[in-house]
């Protein structure tokens, strides 16, 4: 079985999908441990709840970024997982953590991209009056949210929208797409050519446009 760990920052609320999706049995992988960097993240609850081994490294701690990121990389490689995934974890990684685990760190970030990167992507998208929005699952690289993309679903934009309502929009999307992407990812469905992740979809899919609501199979966990 494929081994999993999550890095997050906060509410852990995408953590918690990857949880669920574990207990349900429609991700057949183990997860490991949660790292986080903020002793106060409501995920390390969620992983206490669900057994799962929590690493704190408390980013205030360190004088230095680069003394967080050693201790952050001995904790990374002592957890001999498959897959890294950054779920809600709000610093960017170095390079040599990014080198070390090449190809097995993905993000989810709240918005299409390589549009809106970085933080407050919801407000960005708000300001800047597009129509429609939505998440991006991808691979982690040296860049800010610019690896390759695996899956992005997406969801329209109202005129009376605030941030809020946004996010809580998209959020929805999130919680199915990480777990379809991790599923896809450790089952090795997929190869990379250039930019372009090419998934074996099987019968996960169906072949239906991202976002395409129309045709969404309702309590299923299919994103699109
Ligand atoms: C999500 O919107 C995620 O896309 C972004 O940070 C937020 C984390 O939410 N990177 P949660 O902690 O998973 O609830």
């Amino acid at each position: 079985m494929k081994r999993i760990a999550v890095l997050a920052s906060g509410r852990g609320s995408n953590f918690q999908a990857l949880i669920d999706a574990i207990r349900d049995g429609y991700l057949n992988v183990a997860c490991a441990g949660l790292v986080t960097d903020n002793p106060g993240a409501y995920a390390i609850v969620r992983a206490r709840e669900a057994g799962i081994p929590v690493r704190v490294i408390d980013y205030s701690l360190f004088s230095t970024k680069e003394d967080y990121e050693a201790a952050l990389f001995s904790v990374m490689q002592s957890l001999d997982v498959d897959l890294f995934v950054l779920a809600g974890y709000m610093r960017i990684l170095g390079p040599r953590i990014v080198r070390e685990f090449s190809g097995r760190i993905i993000n989810i970030h709240p918005a299409l991209l390589p549009s809106f990167a970085g933080l407050h992507a919801q407000r960005q998208a708000l300001e800047y009056g597009v129509r429609v929005s939505g998440c991006t699952v991808h691979f982690v690289d040296e860049g800010m949210d610019t690896g390759p993309i695996i899956i992005q679903a997406c969801v329209p934009v109202f005129p009376g929208d605030d941030e809020e309502s946004l996010s809580a929009r998209i959020l929805e999307k999130e919680h199915q797409c990480l777990p379809w992407a991790v599923r896809i990812v450790c089952e090795g469905r997929f190869r990379i050519e250039g930019r372009r992740v090419l998934v074996n979809e099987g019968n996960d899919t169906k072949n239906i446009a991202p976002g395409d609501t129309a045709h969404r199979p309702g309590k299923d966990r299919n994103p699109f």
